[in-house]
């Protein structure tokens, strides 16, 4: 009786005869011979099957088999060093596992991306995918992991809200019943406050939801989300501990994902300053010149248009600007103290310049743009409520968070970070909606 083993551990049983559980990616070879190309989920290997060393039987059966089919395949495995996985099996048996029915859609040959989306449930089989995903996993495992260990409580925020926190205009409303109305939560922030409150350091880690009515590479309708948030904490110590999150994930990335980005073709020479640390700080204001400098110059990266304009003191940077940003330095780059007019009602001005926000946002080289926005936030009662009027919002929908400031308030901080964005630039993708199993996108709800 042969032992089961997983793909991925065929290594451990050179010389022995192992079974595998698997699916046929591909087949190859004429004659006497046939290459069939598993995989079972943890790994990839080759089979090979010789006539001589099977029976009719299952010759005819490895001949016949079609792609996608499922197979328990037996086989004794050697050491090969050209093969991905460093082994191969020489099969000896093979059971069809499953009888397909119809012709396997994801073929061989080139399809296009809007192709391989209606087809994501059968998409995700593939090897990119595969990479793209496990890299995910890793991420979420390194998250638990980070915070765990720096002695954070996840703390998990409501998916529906009664309130906007970021931008009104980014809301999916939900229809209570006809009486009332929730939204779908855009950010976990305001609940996480009143963790912060109750357990000093928590964070959210979830979807969030926004009706962003932008067709670009870096925005989904559906995003997770890690938002820590901290009491008492500050401006500077929130970044720092953005700093430390974002170069433990790279690292652990790096050292545990190895063959996903090897297989993605991911230069991870690109990735060597973010592992590291020490990433460069500068004001809002001194971006700008930073990326007037470049414009002057006609320094721009390759993705950004020859006609960008530089951006007036007050206005938002707009995704060129981030990407100049983001090429100017090597490794992921703090912008911090944007002025207060373009960011959100709750964040504290700086008391030495009132005109800007203690906020910061972190932006990803090679073009991937912002990946963390976090900010101190207003701990004054008057003050908060001052901004929530000036704003226009419904203080119904807030007295719950000015409570937070009525009783024990005091200074604390914290971010969001989107995974999804993350992922690409580690990824190295260019668009994020492989970053996720199942895109929810404007032009996608679909499977
Ligand atoms: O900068 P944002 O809007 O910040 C907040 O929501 C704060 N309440 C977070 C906090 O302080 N707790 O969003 C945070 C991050 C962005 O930097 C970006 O990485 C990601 O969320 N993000 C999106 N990712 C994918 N698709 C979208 N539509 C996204 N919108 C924001
Ligand atoms: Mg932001």
């Amino acid at each position: 009786m042969s032992t089961h083993s997983n793909i991925r551990d065929l290594g451990q049983h050179v010389g022995q005869t192992v079974r595998v559980h698997a699916w046929l990616q591909d087949k190859s070879g004429k004659g006497k011979i046939q290459f069939l190309k598993l995989r079972d989920g943890s790994g990839f290997v080759q089979g090979t099957v010789f006539k001589g060393d099977v029976s009719e039987d299952v010759f005819e059966a490895a001949k016949r088999l079609t792609q996608e089919q499922a197979v328990t395949v037996t086989g004794e495995v050697r050491a090969d060093e050209r093969a991905p996985g460093g082994v191969e099996l020489s099969v000896r048996d093979l059971q069809v596992i499953s009888e397909n029915a119809g012709e396997y859609p994801i073929t061989p040959k080139e399809h296009g991306i809007e192709f391989l989306m209606d087809h994501r449930h059968l998409w995700l089989r593939h090897r990119r995918p595969w990479a793209i995903l496990r890299v995910r996993d890793c991420i979420q495992r390194g998250i638990v992991e980070f915070f765990h260990g720096e002695g954070f409580v996840r703390f998990d925020a409501p998916f529906f809200t009664p309130n906007a926190a970021e931008d009104t205009t980014e809301l999916f409303e939900i229809d209570l019943f006809g009486e009332d109305k929730a939204y779908l939560s855009q950010t976990g922030q305001l609940h996480a406050e009143a963790g912060a409150f109750a357990f000093g350091k928590v964070y959210t880690f979830g979807p969030t939801f926004r009706a962003e009515k932008s067709k670009t590479r870096r925005h989904l309708l559906e995003f997770w989300m890690i938002e820590p948030e901290v009491a008492p904490s500050s401006h500077a110590e929130n970044m720092a501990l953005q700093e430390r999150m974002v170069s433990f994930l790279v690292r652990k990335v790096l050292s545990e994902c190895q063959t996903e980005l090897d297989l993605l073709g991911r230069d991870v020479s690109k990735l060597a300053g973010a592992a590291e640390g020490n990433y460069p700080r500068v004001t809002y204001t001194e971006a700008l010149d930073i990326i007037r400098q470049h414009i002057e110059d006609r320094d721009l990266p390759p993705n950004v248009q020859d006609d960008v304009q530089p951006v007036e003191w007050g206005d938002d940077l707009g995704a060129p600007h981030e990407t100049i940003l983001g090429h100017h330095f090597d490794r992921p780059v703090i912008i911090e103290k944007y002025p207060v007019g373009i960011k959100a009602f709750y964040m504290q001005p700086d008391p030495a310049d009132p005109r800007v926000a203690l906020c910061d946002d972190m932006i990803a080289p090679e073009g991937y743009g912002e990946i963390i926005g976090g900010s101190e936030r207003i701990h004054d009662y008057d003050l908060l409520k001052s901004r929530i009027e000036a704003q226009g919002l419904p203080m119904d929908a807030f007295e719950w968070y000015l409570d937070l400031r009525r009783v024990g308030s005091m200074p604390h901080a914290g971010y969001g970070m989107g995974l999804e964005r993350f992922i690409a630039w580690v990824t190295g993708i260019d668009h994020i909606r492989e970053a996720i199993p199942f895109p929810r996108m404007l032009t996608r709800m679909f499977p």
